[in-house]
């Protein structure tokens, strides 16, 4: 049989582009990494997130050195967490759902972005080597205040990052002579121990004492200040830790009950 050479081209070119068609085809869907949400996972209860363990807290969770858990409920029309903080240098997995409708989960600038199903709970990790502030935004039309759907995520410098958390529980008014105890709670929510100097300042006097606050757990100190050294009146307190800081003022009286009007 004879083909006639322009006809071979033919046929080839259309090979060419079928074979062609075909590889990119399975390039975009499995070698891009994109997954479909399906129901291979357990569904989740939408209404009922605030009972389930991994939602009941959105936040984000050190799990290791440098691995981060970040955990995301998206309702209309707020993302929860708002602000999403990681360091940079580190991997993060999402975990998204939805309180109501669908919505989406995309940051923008990056080619992170989901659906966010009722019932479902959408999975991705991604690597953040630099700092910098990215929007989140929903692209999945969810009602009136759609457009209006947004949080940030941002990835900090390492040396800026913790996990830490102060308050202070301190009397407002305490009789002259007696103790004024400040419990001091420190809250660490990284693995690693948190070495951090706790400093309080009222009246004049300026008391210093150092912690040190086991990773993923939380230390109370007591610190004592004895209200005969500060004397009569208001006194404004501070309590710094790091970068953080709590205030207040403590009234020391001579005696309480004078001008008490409960009774
Ligand atoms: Cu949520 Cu659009």
């Amino acid at each position: 049989m004879n083909i006639h050479t322009y006809e071979k081209v033919w046929l080839i070119a259309a090979l060419v582009l079928i074979v062609g068609f075909i590889v990119t085809i399975t390039y975009g869907s499995v070698g891009l990494g994109i997954a479909m949400i399906d129901d291979s996972e357990d569904t989740i209860e939408p209404s009922e997130l605030g009972d389930d363990e991994r939602f009941a807290d959105p936040r984000v969770e050190q799990v290791g050195e440098n691995e981060y858990e970040a955990y995301v409920i998206a309702r209309t029309f707020i993302y929860q967490p708002d602000l999403i903080e990681v360091p940079a240098n580190s991997e993060v997995t999402f975990y998204v759902t939805s309180a109501d409708v669908i919505h989406s989960f995309s940051v923008v600038g990056t080619n992170l972005n989901t659906m966010v199903i009722p019932g479902e709970v959408s999975t991705m990790t991604a690597e953040f080597d630099e700092p910098e502030e990215y929007g989140i935004i929903c692209n999945e039309y969810c009602g009136t205040g759609h457009h209006d759907m947004e949080a940030q995520l941002h990835v900090v410098p390492e040396d800026e990052f913790d996990m830490t958390e102060l308050s202070v529980e301190a009397p407002d008014e305490i009789e002259l002579g007696d103790e004024a105890a400040f419990e001091v709670t420190i809250e660490n929510g990284q693995l690693d121990d948190l070495e951090t100097t706790i400093e309080l300042e009222i009246g004049n006097e300026t008391i210093e004492e150092a912690v040190t606050v086991a990773g993923d757990s939380s230390e109370t100190t007591t610190i004592d200040v004895d209200t005969a050294d500060l004397g009569e009146g208001d006194h404004d307190w501070t309590v710094t830790v790091d970068d953080y800081d709590e205030s207040g003022t403590l009234t020391v009286a001579e005696d309480l009950d004078e001008g008490d009007d409960d009774e």
